[in-house]
């Protein structure tokens, strides 16, 4: 595990936490202990020597030392008793660290005045606490018990505690440690593999890795959203192959056209003037081919990438559909088409793209012309209560039902010799399709085959200014 890992931050931290409560809340528990204890010693120091004095009737009888010994024991003290001047009558349990004069004259005096001394005494480094009491008999003081506390049960209480503390924090340490390895089990390993994951997407662009980990949290959201990344990217790549295979495609046939017939002509294969030209009307007609592809692939990316920003206005739908219908009057005339305007005579707005919405019209127009042998070609303009339609109805060819879901797709030509043979390449209604979505309206196909196809385009009327 790398010391910079989050796993091991994560520990540390723990570990952090747990000792700085720890070792305070240790240090609080003593002083309370020892507080407690000492008070508790004092006092009960204070009542059993009293006790033992109220006993004593005379400062030499012979069974005081058995009663002293046993007040020594009870108390775990060093006992002496004194006479009035101060000189030790009787000791027992004696600590050598204890000075032999026990009390000092003006103690002396205040024991003979009938006072308890109750005192800490710092011997050799060494506290003791001094608890002395007068033996009074028959009203006068006859001497005086003085015992020392070496604190020695308290001090046994602390080192447990002391014990206890290194132990807790022993313990939490080996918690963190535990905790540790746990969590970097449990998170390290996914996260590691993530790492992995989007590494060979970035550097080896291997788009077909996933990362297998599934879990309702945070990790597990990273994990589907890299795994979504990956896919995304997938789908991306096979696009761009397949975008890429078919522009090879398309540029090819056209090519290969100008190219023989180019030849053609300079050897002079041809029979007569009218079959040169007819040879290098192909040249012309092919390259007039390459050319619109390559516009409707610069036009097709950028609507793609949402690099076309749209000049958005109020237009006179009629008056413009007028005018594209003029233009395609001379192809729909030339295959004997009758080309028809059917819009209401007050003018219809739509705040839109000029040159985007003729771009459309005249898209789904030329393919409605192009796609159509003989009949008519009607377009029509309805003005709705929150919509503007633009009808395009054809009495060609038509469509199959199957082949209506694909139709906005790059390069798709549902009869691809027919629509080459036409000029097409597969990517006006992508085109289209784009166009109509940024102007947030809709495009719907209905087509019956070998009777005709009606597009209808629904556009919202909201943003019409006038
Ligand atoms: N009005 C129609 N009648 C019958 N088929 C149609 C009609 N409009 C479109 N299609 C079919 O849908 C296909 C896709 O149309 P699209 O306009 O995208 O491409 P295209 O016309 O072949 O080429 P271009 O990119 O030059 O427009 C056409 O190839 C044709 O098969
Ligand atoms: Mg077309």
């Amino acid at each position: 595990m790398k010391l910079n890992s989050v796993v091991f931050k994560l520990g540390a931290t723990i570990l952090f936490l747990q000792l700085i409560i720890l070792i305070p809340l240790g240090y609080i528990i003593l002083q309370f202990i020892l507080n407690y204890s000492m008070n508790q010693t004092e006092q009960q120091l204070v009542q059993l020597s009293e006790k033992y004095a109220t006993q004593v009737e005379q400062i030499d009888a012979p069974d005081n030392l058995q009663l002293l010994e046993h007040l020594a024991e009870m108390t775990d003290t060093s006992a002496v008793i004194l006479d009035p001047t101060g000189e030790k009558i009787l000791q027992t349990n004696w600590h050598e660290d204890i000075s032999e004069e026990v009390l000092a004259n003006p103690e002396i005096q205040q024991l003979k005045d009938g006072e308890t001394i109750v005192q800490e005494y710092s011997m050799s480094s060494k506290t003791y606490l001094k608890v002395a009491q007068p033996i009074i008999h028959n009203g006068a003081s006859i001497g005086s018990v003085v015992l020392f506390s070496s604190f020695g049960l308290i001090s046994d209480s602390i080192h447990n505690i002391i014990v206890l503390v290194i132990l807790a924090s022993l313990g939490a340490v080996a918690l963190a440690i535990g905790f540790t390895f746990f969590i970097s089990k449990k998170l390290g390993g996914p996260l590691v593999a993530m790492e992995k994951v989007a590494k060979q997407i970035a550097e080896k662009k291997n788009f077909s890795l996933r990362v297998d980990y599934q879990a309702n949290d945070e990790i597990g959201s990273l994990a589907q959203a890299i795994n979504h990344l990956s896919e995304t990217l997938e789908r991306y790549q096979t696009n761009r192959n397949e975008f890429f295979s078919n522009i090879t495609h398309e540029l090819k046939t056209p090519l290969t056209y100008v190219k023989g017939y180019a030849n053609a002509v300079r050897h002079e294969m041809y029979q007569s003037k009218e079959e040169r030209d007819e040879f290098l009307e192909i040249i012309e007609n092919e390259s007039d081919h390459i050319s619109s592809l390559l516009d409707d692939l610069t036009d097709l990316s950028k609507v793609e990438e949402g690099k076309i920003d749209l000049n958005k206005e109020d237009i006179n739908v009629n008056k413009l559909a007028e005018e594209m219908l003029k233009r395609s009057q001379f192809r729909a005339s030339e295959k004997g088409l009758n080309l028809k305007l059917d819009a209401p005579k007050q003018p219809v707005y739509l705040y839109a793209d000029k040159s985007r919405l003729d771009q459309v019209l005249t898209n789904i127009v030329e393919n409605a012309v192009r796609y159509t042998e003989k009949g008519h070609i009607n377009l029509r303009v309805k003005e709705k209560a929150k919509h503007v339609q633009i009808i395009v109805q054809d009495t060609g060819i038509g469509i199959k039902q199957e082949d209506i879901p694909y139709l906005f797709e790059r390069f798709y030509r549902v009869d691809k010799s027919r629509s080459r043979a036409n000029g097409g390449t597969g990517l006006g209604l992508a085109i289209v399709k784009h166009l109509v979505g940024m102007h947030d309206g809709t495009i719907d196909v209905d087509s019956e085959l070998n009777k005709g196809t009606t597009i209808t385009l629904s556009f919202p009327k909201e943003k019409h200014t006038s």
